[in-house]
């Protein structure tokens, strides 16, 4: 397997990134047109969000058939024409594996319906438990995760949208087709594969009331999980030794993590996990509103670096996706300290052991939604939470309040490629509004010598161009620091230290404390900081508001 310490992976979350013919809908073709934007950027993979037949309860995270393009985004011909000029400019496309369910639209779950039992061995039914579904497990967008088919008296499981049924792994046919689709996809010539909550396709053996939680425990890094995985690299993309493959991991564990992405296992090249995006939940419960907890998201970074480090797994270095708040509004400051933060909180990830992703928009500081009326927000699960949070008696102001810290369509707006009506995104009405916080475009970004895109441009070009960051050990400083988070890569005698400031109090960092030569020193280098010189004090480098700064110290 290929390691892929050296490559950083945009992700493209289609919908919402160009639109080509002004129906407000992003489409392929509309990507294509903005390669060499991203060729410029210097990214090396485009994860693109499933471009499948849907009917789109879940933004096309309900596949309704794996082989065949939604009009909506465009047609077969589109993708294969990105994948060819894409080719061109040094970047591969990796496209959105939905396995642990199917939309109930698609062919295998109708059939289901009908009864032909073929099928329905495809899907979890089970009979229900005295008038009640089968267990208490609840479904990830609230509410009960099985679902009553009258015509057998039984229920089916879905632990997401009731139109996400979830596929049977047990049956050596279902699994079967699925490997059947990622060699279809390989053979037209795709580069790699990110596999949506793939961790929880391995459901347990017997079904039973969780009296402690949501039913998680039971399904989640299922028993047959690593089995499954070591049978799906060998039967498809294991085959084509340059293919990148990244797994969701939804509420997971660092030993299973290790066991998913160290190379020896076969498994996958990296994982997914969320528990750093975590720390603005009061006690676990994502619908509430707390300011984040710095330190814990420096523990559990310095938890997951470590770990993977010492048992050689992979992970993916991320803040943002299509499920997630930006977090330039979320950690950093997006408004007094924009471009200071958005640059910082990128530097934090960036130099980590890891494999960075960017996520649209970010590389020119994109910020939340900041929706006023229920009637903007298009995504299921906080539609659903709206619901909820009603029914549970909250005030609409402070449901709005939360939605706009937590809902998914913060990450969703349309990317603001300019200042124009439709913003360069589309012609016609977007599906979803703008995001209508502090005014960014990448245009106008662009022009400004210090914008955020050359920073991410200089992030990813360091990377390329030095081996420690790729692939030296990780160690924390400071651990205990309240606003600073700073750690160093070490590769035999070389080091890059690597300094965050999170907040906007000014802070010092002595280098002669933690046994660095003090600057003026010959064998130590600026390599980058988001400010325009360095500051010092004595032999202090002193950390102003969101500062970050990169040095190199050779032998
Ligand atoms: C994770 C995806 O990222 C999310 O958007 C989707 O709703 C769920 N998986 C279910 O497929």
């Amino acid at each position: 397997m290929m390691n892929f310490n050296d490559k950083v992976i945009y992700q493209i979350y289609v919908k919402s990134f160009m639109d080509s013919n002004g129906d407000g809908l992003g489409d392929i073709a509309g990507i294509t047109s903005r390669l060499s934007y991203l060729e410029k950027l210097g990214v090396d993979y485009l994860w693109l969000t499933p471009v499948f037949i849907s009917p789109m309860n879940d933004n096309g995270y309900d596949v309704a058939d794996y082989r065949k393009i939604d009009p909506s985004f465009g047609t077969m011909e589109d993708l294969e024409e990105l994948i060819e000029e894409a080719k061109k400019r040094g970047m591969g496309i990796m496209l959105d594996m939905v396995f642990n369910h199917t939309s109930t639209a698609h062919e295998w779950f109708q059939k289901a319906l009908l009864g032909d039992p073929k099928y329905k061995d495809y899907y979890i039914f089970k009979k229900g438990a005295d008038g009640a579904p089968p267990t208490n497990w609840e479904s990830k967008f609230g509410g009960n995760a099985w679902e009553y088919v009258p015509q057998f008296d039984e229920y089916y499981l879905h632990l997401f949208d009731k139109t996400q049924a979830d596929l049977n792994w047990e049956n050596e046919e279902v699994r079967k087709e699925l490997y059947d689709i990622v060699n279809f996809w390989l053979d037209k010539g795709v580069s790699g594969f990110r596999f949506d909550v793939v961790n929880l396709i391995s459901k347990p053996e017997t079904y039973e009331n969780d009296d402690l939680g949501d039913g998680r425990r039971f399904y989640t890094d299922g028993p047959k999980i690593h089995q499954y995985l070591k049978e799906l690299n060998r039967k498809s993309f294991g085959q084509k030794e340059d293919s990148l493959t990244v797994g969701e991991m939804s509420s997971t564990s660092l030993e299973n993590c290790v066991r998913y992405s160290n190379p020896s296992e076969k498994e996958l090249s990296m994982v997914f996990n969320f528990h750093h995006l975590k720390v603005d939940y009061e006690k676990g419960d994502k619908w509430s509103l707390k300011p984040f907890d710095f330190q814990e998201l420096k523990d559990i970074f310095d938890h997951w670096q470590t770990g993977m480090q010492e048992h050689q797994g992979n992970m993916a270095l991320f803040y943002n996706n299509h499920d997630q708040p930006r977090v330039v509004s979320r950690f950093g400051n997006d408004k007094k300290y924009h471009k200071e933060s958005a640059k910082m909180l990128a530097t934090s990830i960036h130099m980590l052991r890891g494999i960075p992703y960017i996520y649209q928009g970010e590389e020119f500081g994109m910020t939340n939604a900041y929706f006023t009326s229920i009637h903007e927000y298009r995504d299921v699960e906080s539609t659903n939470y709206y619901e909820i949070l009603r029914k549970e008696g909250l005030p609409e102001e402070r449901i709005l309040e939360i939605l706009q810290a937590k809902s998914r369509d913060n990450g969703r707006t349309p990317v603001l490629w300019n200042d124009e009506e439709g913003r360069g995104f589309t012609e016609g009405t977007p599906w979803i509004p703008f995001a209508k916080g502090p005014s960014v475009s990448a245009e106008k970004d662009m022009k400004e010598e210090d914008s955020i895109f050359s920073y991410y441009q200089k992030l990813i070009k360091l990377r390329k161009s030095n081996p420690v960051i790729q692939e030296g050990t990780y160690e924390i400083l400071e651990k205990d620091h309240p606003s600073l988070f700073c750690y160093v890569r070490a590769l035999g005698e070389k080091k890059v230290l690597v300094l965050n400031n999170f907040y906007d109090k000014e802070e010092e960092f002595s280098l002669i404390n933690h046994g660095f030569p003090p600057v003026d020193e010959r064998n130590v280098r600026l390599l980058l900081t988001n400010y325009n010189e360095l500051c010092t004090k004595d032999e202090k480098i002193c950390l102003r508001p969101y500062e970050s700064v990169i040095i190199s110290v050779e032998p």
